[in-house]
Order: C-alpha cells, then sequence, then structure tokens
C-alpha cells in the first residue's frame, strides 16, 4: 500500500519535472518508435487492419489520373493499392521514419517517390493546389489534425479528395487500464512525456474537423476491431511490435524485457486477453 502511494507520488514529481524542462517525447522520437517496429508491422497489424484501408480507398472516387499524396506512408500499402488499379498515378509517398520507408521501398519498388519528412514540414513546403488525392491513415494525429487537414486542403486542387483513418479517443481501454500502472512501477526511469494524442471522440468529431479544415461532402464513419489473444505474454508482444504504443514506448521503455514482464503481469491481473481499436474513418472533398 505504501510502495503503490510512494510510485504514485514518484510518478507525480517525475512528470512535473518533465514538464518544468520541458521534456516531451516528440516527432522524432515517434519516428524512432515506428523504426523499431517496421519489420513486424505489417505482420502484427496492418495484415488485419488493411481491410479498413481498403474500405476507405474504395469509397473514394479515383480518377483516370491522379497525382497522389500518400501523408505518413508507413509500408506504403495505400500507395501500392491505388498503384494496382491506376499505375499511371503519380505518388508522393511521405514518412517521418526511415525504417518504415525502407518497407515501403520493398513493397513499392521504386513505383512512388518516397520522401522522408514530417508531415506538416513536407506540406509546408508543399506548392497550392497540386494533388487530386491525399490520403492519411493511422496517423493524423503525430502532428495537430486540423492544422495538417488545411494544409491536406491547401494542396488539393479543387474538387480534390481526401481520406483519412484514425484512431479514436477510446481506443485501445485495455492498455490505458494497464499503463498508468505500469508508469507507476517505472516512475524512476521515466526521463519524458509522451502527451495524449488528440483523436477525435467519434465520427461527428471528425466530421467538424473536416468542414473546418476547408472540406465538404464528408462521410465518416466509426469503426471497431477487437484483437483476441491466447495468453497475455503474446498480447504483449503484439501491443509493444504493432506501434500502436509509438511514443508511449518512450515515457515507459517497451522494448525492455523487463518491462514487458510488467505489462504481460498487469494485464494478467485485470484478466485481459483481448485489445479494442476504436476508430473513425471518413472521405471528404475539397469544397
Ligand atoms: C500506424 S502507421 C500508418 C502507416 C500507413 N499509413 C498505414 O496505413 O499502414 C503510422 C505512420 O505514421 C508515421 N508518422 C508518425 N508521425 C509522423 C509525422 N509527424 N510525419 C510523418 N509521418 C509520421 C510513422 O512513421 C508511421 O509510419
Amino acid at each position: 500500500m505504501w510502495g503503490a502511494k510512494l510510485g504514485r507520488i514518484q510518478l507525480y514529481y517525475k512528470v512535473l519535472k518533465c514538464c518544468l524542462a520541458a521534456k516531451v517525447v516528440d516527432r522524432a522520437d515517434i519516428g524512432n518508435s515506428y523504426d523499431l517496429v517496421s519489420r513486424c508491422y505489417d505482420d502484427q497489424f496492418l495484415k488485419t487492419m488493411q481491410q479498413y484501408n481498403i474500405k476507405m480507398l474504395s469509397l473514394l472516387p479515383l480518377p483516370e489520373k491522379a497525382r497522389v499524396l500518400d501523408l505518413a506512408c508507413g509500408t506504403g500499402f495505400n500507395s501500392w493499392w491505388l498503384l494496382q488499379a491506376h499505375p499511371d498515378y503519380v505518388i508522393d509517398a511521405v514518412d517521418i521514419s526511415e525504417g518504415m520507408l525502407r518497407q515501403a521501398d520493398r513493397r513499392l519498388d521504386g513505383k512512388a517517390n518516397l520522401i522522408r519528412s514530417s508531415a506538416l514540414e513536407f506540406l509546408g513546403k508543399s506548392a497550392n493546389e497540386q494533388y487530386d488525392l491525399v490520403v492519411c491513415t493511422w496517423a493524423l494525429e503525430y502532428q495537430p489534425p486540423i492544422k495538417v487537414l488545411r494544409e491536406c486542403s491547401r494542396v488539393l486542387k479543387q474538387d480534390g479528395q481526401i481520406g483519412v483513418i484514425l484512431n479514436s479517443g477510446q481506443t485501445l481501454p485495455e492498455v490505458r487500464r494497464v499503463y498508468k500502472h505500469l508508469l507507476i512501477e517505472n516512475s524512476s526511469r521515466i526521463e519524458k512525456l509522451m502527451l495524449e494524442l488528440p483523436n477525435p471522440k467519434d465520427e461527428r468529431h471528425l466530421d467538424r474537423w473536416l468542414r473546418k479544415a476547408g472540406f465538404c461532402e464528408a462521410q465518416t464513419f466509426r469503426g471497431m476491431h477487437k484483437f483476441s489473444f491466447d495468453s497475455t505474454a503474446e498480447m504483449t508482444d503484439w501491443v509493444t511490435s504493432t506501434g500502436a504504443l509509438a511514443g508511449f514506448d518512450v515515457m515507459a521503455d517497451l522494448h525492455d524485457e523487463e518491462v514487458k514482464k510488467q505489462v504481460s503481469a498487469l494485464f494478467e491481473r485485470f484478466g485481459i486477453l483481448a485489445i479494442t481499436h476504436d476508430f473513425v474513418w471518413g472521405i471528404a472533398r475539397k469544397c
């Protein structure tokens, strides 16, 4: 009981110290987190979740010829899918993680322009009205979303389309439940704060963001996918190798075997054997 109280006090102290010193997980840290999972990302996450990418991409009206921006392209799935149907599309695929881009390069084999950059930095250097299509899946929350959407609207041609998918604020409730205990157990090792990501509450929230950013005719939806596991060890491996906790793995080193054991024990303690991905997605037209 005293141990837990002390851990909590230590955690508050560490959080305050990081706040005062402005030690916060940044874009480069997120990129590093994805570097670490880049080789297993497709197998652990995308193999299952690509069905939602395809659902969103299939809803987009695809013109005959197009210039496309695949923002935070990861391992290049969206670009690859679009090129299957439209080999003549000219695609700029941007990502901050070198590891993810390496995987994208394998998949795309020179058929898209791969660019290493943060989303906002790339958009900031891009001219107005040059793309017919922008897609951004499972990544919009890593930089201020409305700012990114406004920039996407600026670089899109009139009537250009955008397609997005991102986690909702309700995603991964099981992980949230154990994470605070993990932080208490590891408070002495915390060097940087990971701030809560700005995920939308629901599909109506995404709709408001899109309208604010200059889009109309938005169609937005909510989705959910539950990953079930046979053991907490298997679940821990999954949680730490999908990128789902990118950035949070900096605050508590989720790649450390000791910490992984603690995560597994916490899942065991709370009887958790499934992880819920709750997300929103949609398409819209630049008006
Ligand atoms: C969950 S993955 C999604 C990848 C891909 N869009 C997909 O659907 O598989 C998130 C991607 O966002 C990238 N990312 C994170 N922050 C970024 C930023 N600020 N700018 C550009 N890419 C970023 C990561 O490197 C990672 O490849």
